[in-house]
């Protein structure tokens, strides 16, 4: 099949919720309040939090895509999406640091060690640097196998998010249902194609 221009449309898409973003900060800059609403810290890091879920998410269901829709331009796609992914979670971070501690390192180590929803979304942080890192091909090509198996760290990763999520929602569960059900039927269907693979793979030898 010719390739179609996923690729583009996909950088498109996980752009549109930061230039949503910046044009909420110039509204809000103009007219304090009016973009990011009364409380301007604690709406940017819910927001990148949002969108690194669902990015984190999305990324995750890149391989089944590929096997549902039978298109290998999803695969080309994979890094470009993790990348996006790993940009929002970074920027969560930052705007938490930024607006929740002023910059000061002594408080992130006390929430880090006080609060577990903290903990759980710096384990998720730690799971995804390591994979950000060694995204190219360059290091793809150096691991080897072991480049699959660190990869790996992506469900540690978005059960450490979820958790992480759990923890810190106090109302309005319905979007956690929905992201932890994804999570769910994305793993299980790696597992039963993993198997299969192990099936025939035993078959033929
Ligand atoms: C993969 C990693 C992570 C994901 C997917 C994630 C996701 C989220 C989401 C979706 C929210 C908004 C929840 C809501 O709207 O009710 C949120 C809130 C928050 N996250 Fe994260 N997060 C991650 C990592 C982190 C890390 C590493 C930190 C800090 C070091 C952090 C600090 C916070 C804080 C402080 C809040 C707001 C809590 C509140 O206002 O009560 N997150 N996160």
């Amino acid at each position: 099949m010719k390739a179609m221009p996923l690729k583009p449309l996909l950088a498109l898409a996980l752009s549109a919720p930061l230039l949503w973003l910046a044009w909420l900060i110039v509204v809000d800059v103009q007219s304090p309040g009016a973009g990011l609403g009364p409380d301007a810290g604690e709406t940017l890091v819910h927001y990148l939090g949002e969108w690194s879920i669902r990015c984190l998410l999305f990324a995750f269901a890149i391989s089944p895509f590929r096997h549902w829709t039978g298109m290998s331009v999803w695969i080309r796609s994979r890094r470009m999406v993790g990348l996006f992914a790993f940009a929002y979670v970074c920027l969560h971070i930052l705007s938490y640091v930024a607006w929740y501690l002023g910059f000061q390192l002594s408080a992130l180590l006390e929430d880090l060690v006080e609060r577990p929803y903290i903990t759980m979304g710096m384990l998720a942080f730690v799971c995804l640097l390591p994979m950000a890192v060694t995204s190219t091909h360059a290091w793809r090509r150096r691991l080897r196998h072991n480049w699959q198996r660190l990869h790996r760290l992506i469900y540690l990763a978005l059960a450490a998010g979820l958790i992480h999520l759990w923890w810190l929602t106090r109302d309005g569960f319905a979007e956690l249902v929905i992201y932890t059900l994804c999570f769910g039927v994305l793993c299980a269907d790696r597992f039963w194609r993993r198997r299969q693979t192990m099936a025939a793979q035993a078959t033929n030898a």
